[in-house]
Formats: C-alpha cells, sequence, structure tokens
C-alpha cells in the first residue's frame, strides 16, 4: 500500500476526482477524512458528538480525533493499493503523525484553484448522504435534478457549505493547510495541477502527476 495526498482549498475538487478516479481504477482507494467525520457525526458516535461542533464552525477537529480514524483505515488496507487520502493531513502536526505511522507517501498533489472560484463552486455543490457521490448544479449536475445518479438518494447541502462558514474554512485552509506545499515541496513530493480545467481534464491531469 501506498498513499497520494491530496492537497487544496475546500472545494478546490479534491473529492470529485479522487471519487471519480477511484471508481474508474483498480488498486485506488479513496479515503476522505471528511466523509469519516461525517459519517461519524451521523452514527452519533463519542467522536462524531465531539467533532460536530468544530465541523459546523468550519474549523478543524482536534488533530488526534481525526488521527486515530486514519490510522484505522491504514492498518486495515492492505495489498497492492494507492490510497488516495484526501483532506489528511491538515496542517503540519498531522503530516508528522502520518509519518511516524510509517505509511509510505509517494506524492502529493496540490489542486490548484484560487478562492475566487472557491465560493461559486460550493454555493452549487449537492452532496449524496448515502455513496458520497458529489455534483455541481452547473458545472457536474445529476441525471435527475436533486437525485444521486448512482444510488437514486436525494441529493443534500452540506451543513458547512454557506458562505460565512466558506469563508472561515478558507481562512482555516490558508493559515493551517497552505503550509503543507512548502514541506512536501521541500521533501520532494509535490506535484500541482490546475484544478480550473473542468473535471475529466484535472482527473486526467492529477493521475499523470500522482
Ligand atoms: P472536508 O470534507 O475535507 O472539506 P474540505 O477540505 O473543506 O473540502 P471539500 O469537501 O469542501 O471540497 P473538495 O475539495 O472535496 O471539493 P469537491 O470535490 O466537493 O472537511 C470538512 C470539515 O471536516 C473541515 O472543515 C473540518 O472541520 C473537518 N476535517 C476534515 N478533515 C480534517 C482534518 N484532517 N483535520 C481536522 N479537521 C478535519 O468540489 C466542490 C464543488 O466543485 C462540487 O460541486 C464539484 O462538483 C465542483 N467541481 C469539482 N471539480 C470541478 C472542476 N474541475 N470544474 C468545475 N467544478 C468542479
Amino acid at each position: 500500500m501506498n498513499i497520494v495526498i491530496l492537497l487544496g482549498a475546500p472545494g478546490s475538487g479534491k473529492g470529485t476526482v479522487a471519487g471519480k478516479l477511484a471508481s474508474e481504477n483498480d488498486g485506488l482507494k479513496h479515503v476522505s477524512s471528511g466523509d469519516l467525520l461525517r459519517g461519524a457525526v451521523a452514527k452519533g458516535t463519542a467522536a462524531g458528538v465531539e467533532a460536530k461542533g468544530y465541523m459546523e464552525k468550519g474549523n478543524l477537529v482536534p488533530d488526534a480525533l481525526i488521527a486515530q480514524m486514519i490510522k484505522d483505515v491504514v492498518a486495515e488496507t492492505t495489498g497492492d493499493v494507492t490510497m488516495l487520502l484526501d483532506g489528511f493531513p491538515r496542517n503540519l502536526a498531522q503530516a508528522k503523525i502520518l509519518e511516524e505511522m510509517g505509511a509510505p507517501v509517494k506524492s502529493a498533489v496540490l489542486i490548484d484553484v484560487p478562492d475566487s472560484i472557491i465560493q461559486d463552486r460550493i454555493a452549487g455543490r449537492r452532496t449524496c448522504p448515502k455513496c458520497k457521490a458529489g455534483y455541481h448544479v452547473r458545472n457536474l449536475p445529476p441525471k435527475v435534478e436533486g437525485i444521486c445518479d448512482v444510488c437514486g438518494e436525494k441529493l443534500v447541502i452540506r451543513k458547512d457549505d454557506n458562505p460565512e462558514t466558506v469563508k472561515d474554512r478558507l481562512v482555516v485552509y490558508h493559515r493551517e493547510t497552505e503550509p503543507l506545499i512548502t514541506f512536501y515541496r521541500e521533501k520532494g513530493l509535490l506535484k500541482s495541477v490546475d484544478g480550473t480545467i473542468g473535471v475529466d481534464n484535472v482527473a486526467a491531469a492529477f493521475l499523470k502527476a500522482m
């Protein structure tokens, strides 16, 4: 097993690209820290109860809480698999925790999208609460409005996708997560793709870069 880290602002397309590539390529596994946390919140586990307030405000949940979830997924992933790790690490402390896990990081790929595009991306996002497929009302609409193409579930708007929380998430991204770009560049692991060129083109560029 090895790991490809997805870096990028909220709404840059990390989940869209990783979901698409994992569904089209055997041997790629998409692991999203946000989906793990939203799953825990929905189930009402102790971790979910603790995480909920942080997530609704657009803040990072405590490092130890999310690190334990990632450790569990890494431990259960064996064989010839490349894990597309979306949303973790989110700060330097988490990057060090990942190193301590001994998980082999093959590359860290930044999906580069300017802040000016992010609000529109997130305002139009619709998500399937059941299978986690992601859509955009204009850029990537489902075949039937409001219904998931994959599993037929009714699509929802994420609670943290309101304009005020998105502003806060961007502040947190620039302060906490952006330093990881330098961190992985200095290790010779950083790649970057233009995230503004349409989903299929971004996914193809990502696959080449990783
Ligand atoms: P998380 O779920 O990880 O949210 P995020 O990083 O803010 O990223 P998003 O899911 O918002 O965006 P994305 O880049 O996946 O974009 P998407 O593909 O959907 O985290 C949520 C919260 O959980 C955090 O705020 C925090 O509280 C907590 N958390 C998670 N991980 C944590 C950690 N490690 N430590 C601490 N706390 C943590 O695309 C967005 C939209 O754009 C979609 O509608 C899509 O259809 C559209 N789109 C995508 N690509 C394109 C394209 N190329 N062209 C046009 N439209 C596109």
